[in-house]
């Protein structure tokens, strides 16, 4: 090989490198899932619970994310757009400043249509978010100790329930 095939095999390798985890779509990355972690609890958590299972509380029940049929896209529109005339709240700040959410306007938001998070969203958080509900909420069964551990730490009481649930199950 000459220095401009080395240098174009060194280029396509760092250009799979690059893409790859791209191409594999929602393989989201260490860093991204931690991330999403962190915006899930700080911005979800509140009405949908650590586990996503939702039930009644502020706003009227959050539905389960665990049991959502909602696909990546549709997911990222109702944290984007909210959905009006429910407690899921929006959480793109511009949402509805072009009719882009159901053709709604700012105005239909004045009067109470749809309502407004306590913090808006960057759409690549918003992506982030979807992509941990996908890998970590979505499907699952019953919540567990494991689970549990992730979310609020290994040194966590909160955590204590689903241990002696688990243990009554053996
Ligand atoms: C103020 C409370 C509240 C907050 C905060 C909130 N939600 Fe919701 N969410 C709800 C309620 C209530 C519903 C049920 C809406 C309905 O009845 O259709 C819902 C519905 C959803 C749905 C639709 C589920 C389905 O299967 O149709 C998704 C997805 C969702 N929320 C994701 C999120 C995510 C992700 C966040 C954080 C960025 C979030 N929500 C923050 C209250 C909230």
């Amino acid at each position: 090989m000459n220095q401009n095939s080395w240098i174009m095999a060194l280029a396509l390798i760092l250009l799979t490198a690059i893409v790859s985890p791209a191409v594999h779509g929602q393989t989201a990355t260490h860093e991204d899932s931690a991330e999403g972690l962190r915006l899930f609890r700080t911005n979800c958590a509140g009405c949908h619970r650590w586990h996503g299972g939702g039930g009644g509380g502020y706003g009227g029940d959050a539905l389960s994310l665990r049991r959502t049929k909602l696909d990546r896209a549709q997911i990222i529109e109702v944290i984007g757009c909210g959905r009006p005339g429910t407690g899921m709240p929006f959480h793109l700040r511009d949402a509805y400043n072009d009719g882009k959410c159901y053709g709604l306007s700012a105005t239909d938001v004045s009067n109470g249509m749809v309502r407004e998070a306590k913090n808006f969203l960057r759409p690549n958080e918003i992506e982030i978010i979807a992509d941990y509900v996908i890998a970590n909420v979505k499907g699952r069964g019953e919540p567990s100790f494991a689970e549990c551990q992730a979310f609020f730490g290994t040194g966590s009481r909160a955590c204590n329930v689903y241990k002696s649930q688990q243990t009554a199950g053996q």
